[in-house]
């Protein structure tokens, strides 16, 4: 069987840890928590913006979430350091896996497609510097429907957009807001596990499979 695989991008994809290494030159110890709390409120406020029908880019989220944690952390950053954050946010690393994983996909005849709350540019520079753009037949952004992930808009317009059906799609995402949405939605969802510490939300909405690296995903789609 051949599926069309939507590929979430940060955090499954690109490691954001990236970000970190920046921040701790900047900050020291206190990255740990203040790259956290980034990562939280980014997302908080995508899902805050689909909620309220207030839907803006992606990196606005990200600049407002830099901008809280700065005032939460006490931290004073200049203009210009601000803005080499923003630039990390898009030119991080694909994880070691993917490569060779994405390459036994499309060896399998599956179709391959970045799908993303960033916008369809970003995803873009994001994969050619991360240099795995190649291995994509596609990018579907949420800006074409002006709503966030976990909303079913936007996995509905993932299949519309690449003409797949829920039987004949998988989400694939570190995020469990993302898998459990996908699910809710109705597509089939794999849930990566990229750190031992992550935790899967309690709801009772368990992934269709769970893999720690993309090189185990082609096994688990002929199951
Ligand atoms: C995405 O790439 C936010 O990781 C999420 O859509």
């Amino acid at each position: 069987m051949k599926y069309t695989l939507a590929f979430d991008v940060y955090g499954t994809l690109i490691n954001t840890s990236g970000v970190f290494n920046s921040l701790e030159k900047l900050i020291g110890e206190k990255a740990t928590p203040f790259v956290d709390t980034w990562r939280n409120k980014q997302l908080e406020y995508s899902f805050r913006r689909g909620l309220m029908n207030k839907y803006t880019d992606f990196s606005v989220c990200t600049e407002n979430a830099l901008e809280f944690c700065c005032n939460f952390y006490k931290i004073e950053l200049s203009k210009s350091q601000k803005a080499a954050l923003m630039n990390e946010y898009t030119i991080l690393p694909a994880f070691p896996d993917v490569e060779t994983g994405l390459k036994k996909l499309k060896e399998a005849g599956h179709t391959l497609i970045a799908f993303s709350n960033g916008s369809a540019n970003a995803i873009s520079k994001l994969l050619v510097n991360a240099e795995i753009m190649d291995s994509f037949d596609g990018i579907v952004s949420v800006e074409d429907v002006k709503m966030f992930k976990p909303s079913p808009l936007v996995y509905e317009h993932f299949n519309k957009k690449t003409n797949s059906a829920k039987s004949d799609s998988w989400l694939i995402s570190s995020n469990p807001f993302d898998v459990i949405g996908a699910i809710s939605y109705g597509m089939r969802s794999v849930w990566v596990q990229r750190s031992k510490d992550s935790v899967f939300d309690p709801w009772g909405i368990e992934p269709t499979a769970k893999i720690k690296d993309i090189t185990e995903l082609a096994s688990k789609l002929k199951q």
